[in-house]
């Protein structure tokens, strides 16, 4: 049992940082990584902004070690970052490639020697372009191939990873990359979106029991990105409409996991999913978690619209450069409602942040006190979920750097490390050194001492 510490947060809080590959790592050619759909998707004029794409990125490949001084200047416990899977099976399946998996295996160790933990995450987007080749996630075997890849990285790593994440955001790589076609491979077919999060989850399942076969003391999780959904008006259209935005984006996850069942209420309109699921597809989804990741940026607002739910803009609120209002209550009920609605054991906030339009001034100081203060409130929702039953173990800002942030390309910038991109210089911003003095202040309170109020 932890001991309160200071704001609600226990003393062994994980305070972290989080990533993924295709954002960070660059050297897409490099050591035998295979093409990726973010690959293909990127060289299509059109799909990304300013034709940007990961080749480069910022360079993590080379420099994680640089990286790693700043999570320990940070004073990080955790760093999550996600593992390429075309760099450990270039084709999706078949023969391992070592030397991608050797990548993976010196930034452990390198994390490790600096006691930072290592969260990875198994699969944050970058599908091998042969399996997409093949069908991709609307197709069943896509999920067979990622459990063959899973026990591949887990022989290798397994001795040293404690937590495993299988999943980043199933519902926006089955809505955004089969649905609407924003993101890789730019597929737009309603019953694809649909067959993918299926398959997703189901591999989630399977991984998970692949994970504990090899590893047995392993933690083992998913992440998913849930928002909470208030109606624009106690009207009982609008009512409605939240309920079903809600459904669409939260309980067609959280349900399958937790219940092992879709949600009635979405069954009719999804009914393409019925013919997918074979025997034992929800018990395997249903496997007990023992972590859920929560990613959480914004909340909805939602009201009825003849051709269905519509979101509402509040003219007086604040939005980030992603359009995103800014609105900290969200997460402290988002996490309350998780917890009391579905009970997991242990509840990791995997991404939370905020883009900014930062600029680099004369002193070469880049000044963002918006971030600072978007982190600041959300932590402070996160302390009183904590007060309120949410079993939060511990907070990952989005994100450690500037990256590659998909569809926008190089244009928004989370990182609380400002990315020169044409040298790739590394330049703390002030919310780093805000997150590292509130991290240092956690750790500086006395044993024991009683949960502070406001
Ligand atoms: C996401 C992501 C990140 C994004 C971040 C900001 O999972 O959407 O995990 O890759 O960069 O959320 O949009």
């Amino acid at each position: 049992m932890s001991t309160a510490s200071g704001n609600g947060f226990a003393r062994d809080f994980v305070w972290g940082a989080a990533t993924a590959s295709y954002q960070i790592e660059g050297a897409v050619h490099e050591d035998g990584r295979g093409e990726s759909v973010w690959d293909r998707f990127c060289a299509i004029p059109g799909n990304v902004r300013n034709g940007d794409s990961g080749e480069n990125a910022c360079d993590f490949y080379h420099r994680y070690r640089e990286d790693i001084g700043l999570m320990r200047e940070l004073g990080l416990d955790a760093f999550r970052f996600s593992i390429a899977w075309p760099r450990v099976l270039p084709d999706g399946r078949g023969a391992v490639n070592e030397a991608g998996l050797d990548f993976y295996d010196r930034l452990v160790d390198e994390l490790l020697a600096h006691d930072i933990e290592p969260f990875p995450t198994l699969f944050h987007w970058d599908t091998p372009q042969p399996l997409e080749d093949a069908g991709g996630w609307p197709e069943r075997p896509t999920a067979e191939a990622f459990v063959a890849y899973v026990e591949a990285v887990v022989a290798r790593l397994g001795d040293r990873i404690r937590y495993w994440t299988t999943h980043n955001e199933p519902a926006v790589v089955a809505g955004n990359g089969y649905g609407n076609g924003d993101h890789a491979p730019g597929r737009r077919n309603e019953r694809d979106a649909i067959a993918a999060s299926h398959h997703l989850l189901l591999s989630h399942g399977w991984a998970a029991e692949a994970i504990r076969r090899a590893a047995p003391d392993a933690q083992v999780g998913i992440t998913l990105n849930l928002f909470h959904v208030y109606p624009a008006s106690g009207s009982p259209e609008d009512e409605a409409a939240a309920w079903q935005v809600d459904g669409e984006a939260n309980r067609w996850f959280l349900d399958p996991l937790f219940s092992g069942s879709y949600p009635a209420d979405l069954l009719e309109r999804n009914a393409i999913v019925a013919p997918l699921v074979q025997d034992g597809d929800l018990d395997a989804i249903a496997t007990p978690l023992d972590f859920l990741g929560i990613n959480n940026y914004h909340r909805a607002v939602v009201s009825a619209a003849p051709d269905g739910p519509r979101g509402i803009h509040d003219p007086d609120a604040q939005y980030t450069e992603m359009g995103w209002e800014v609105y900290p209550d969200g997460l402290y009920r988002l996490l309350v409602r998780v917890a009391a609605e579905y009970a997991p054991p242990a509840i990791y906030v995997m991404e939370n942040g905020a883009a900014f339009p930062d600029v680099r001034v004369h002193d070469g100081r880049v000044r963002d006190p918006e971030r600072t203060a978007y982190i600041a409130s959300y932590l402070e929702s996160v302390a009183r979920a904590i007060a309120d039953g949410a079993p939060v173990k511990g907070y990952f800002v989005w994100s450690l750097l500037d990256n590659f942030e998909w569809a926008h390309g190089y244009s928004k910038r989370f990182g609380i490390v400002y990315v020169d991109y044409p040298t790739l210089e590394r330049v703390p911003k002030d919310s780093f050194y805000w997150y590292r003095d509130f991290i240092a202040s956690r750790r500086d309170l006395p044993r024991l001492s009683p949960i502070a109020t406001g």
